[in-house]
């Protein structure tokens, strides 16, 4: 089947693109002697999880127990559930995850890392903790430094669990190449603040975790991996920011021209619930995607169903019954929408996947 010819609208990803994103990373990553725990929240797949294995990757980061359930699936040794999951049912699943393989958590409250021991020992297991601290995002993690230490020392006291190291998400790194330099020297600090609190203790750190796609190639001393997650297929926002070209995103969503009744409009059977809402973060921080086609012709605004697509400055004109196809702002959350991803090489649809981790949020 051509891309055409699929029922429209549908999830792509172009396997050639893919393949070649996946190999840059885990090549800069060898050569630079930094891990790969790349996030799988963007793929939400165990095929690419498991291509992301094959290429070096030193285990799998997910947010949620339900991912890294799914995930489980794909073999890794090690998953980074890098998240503070709280609540004993879902702590009760991390658990039992931990019976089969090396599971990894991230906090920043002993009242937490007391829930996950609990749960750990109920269950005769040991899970590894990373302290997260806060780098500048301010979302989630304690101030770099002794507070770091504290906690480490909490967490080491309590059975079921293990200290391995520090656990930071730079996701203030962000914006155009200078604005991210700037940044990643804050981040740099806060990472040798958190360090040397330990090294002052004499407490060895096996791990530091770090990174996001934005922030993959920005070499920060003392980190020992990175786990960016965007990298696998790219979006607009990582397009904007300069931190790949147009022709690296890997994933689009085909659709049809379904009116163009409306004089300087044409609607797409694409609006929010296929695209998802996220606004575009970087560069001209507007519009819902990009149509490759006709790159003039904006999407202003969506509907559920609807994509609007301005068309007065479109290089050609949409006509009812065309087909499209449209670069999100934000792969992630798109990925998310979808319950298959149809696989493309060249023009050619050469089989699916099945998104087995989308809406996993528990
Ligand atoms: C904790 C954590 N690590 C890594 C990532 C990956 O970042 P990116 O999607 O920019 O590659 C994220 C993204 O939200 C994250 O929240």
């Amino acid at each position: 089947m051509r891309i055409n010819e699929l029922s429209t609208p549908a999830l792509t990803v172009d396997l050639d693109v893919l393949e070649k994103n996946l190999d840059r990373m885990a090549r800069y990553c060898r050569e630079h002697g930094v891990g790969l725990r790349p996030h799988t929240k963007t793929h939400k797949t165990p095929e690419v999880a498991e291509m992301q294995l094959k290429r070096g990757a030193v285990g799998l980061t997910v947010a949620k127990v339900g991912e890294a359930e799914v995930m489980a699936g794909a073999g890794p040794e090690e998953i980074l559930v890098a998240f503070p999951i709280y609540g004993s049912e879902k702590l009760r699943r991390l658990a039992a995850l931990a019976k089969a393989r090396r599971i990894l958590i991230s906090l920043d409250s002993e009242t937490d890392a007391r829930e996950v021991s609990g749960a750990a020992t109920a269950l005769g297991v040991t899970l590894g903790v990373l302290v997260e601290f806060d780098a500048g995002l301010h979302r989630c993690g304690v101030e770099p430094g002794k507070a770091c230490v504290e906690l480490a020392r909490k967490v080491e006291a309590l059975p079921g669990l293990s200290f391995r190291g520090l656990m930071t998400f730079p996701g203030n790194i962000w914006g155009t190449k200078e604005e991210r330099s700037q940044e990643s020297q804050r981040v740099g600090e806060a990472v040798r603040k958190a360090i040397a609190a330990f090294e002052q203790e004499h407490m060895p750190l096996e791990i530091v975790s770090a990174g996001s796609t934005p922030s993959a190639f920005l070499e920060i001393p003392g980190i020992t991996e990175i786990r960016p997650g965007t990298y696998v297929y790219n979006d607009l926002n990582t397009y904007y920011q300069g931190v790949c070209k147009l022709e690296d995103c890997a994933v689009r969503v085909v659709a049809t021209v379904i009116s163009a009744a409306v004089p300087g409009r044409a609607m797409i059977d694409a609006g929010s619930k296929t695209l998802s809402s996220d606004l575009l973060g970087s560069g001209p921080k507007a519009g819902h995607g990009l149509v490759v086609e006709a790159p003039g012709a904006t999407i202003i605004k969506l509907s559920e169903e609807h994509g609007h697509l301005d068309v007065t400055r479109s290089e050609r004109e949409l006509r009812v019954g065309d087909v499209v196809t449209v670069i999100p702002n934000h792969v992630c959350t798109c990925v998310n929408m979808h319950d298959e991803m149809f696989l493309v090489r060249g023009q050619e649809v050469t089989g699916s996947w099945r998104i087995a981790a989308r809406g996993k949020i528990r």
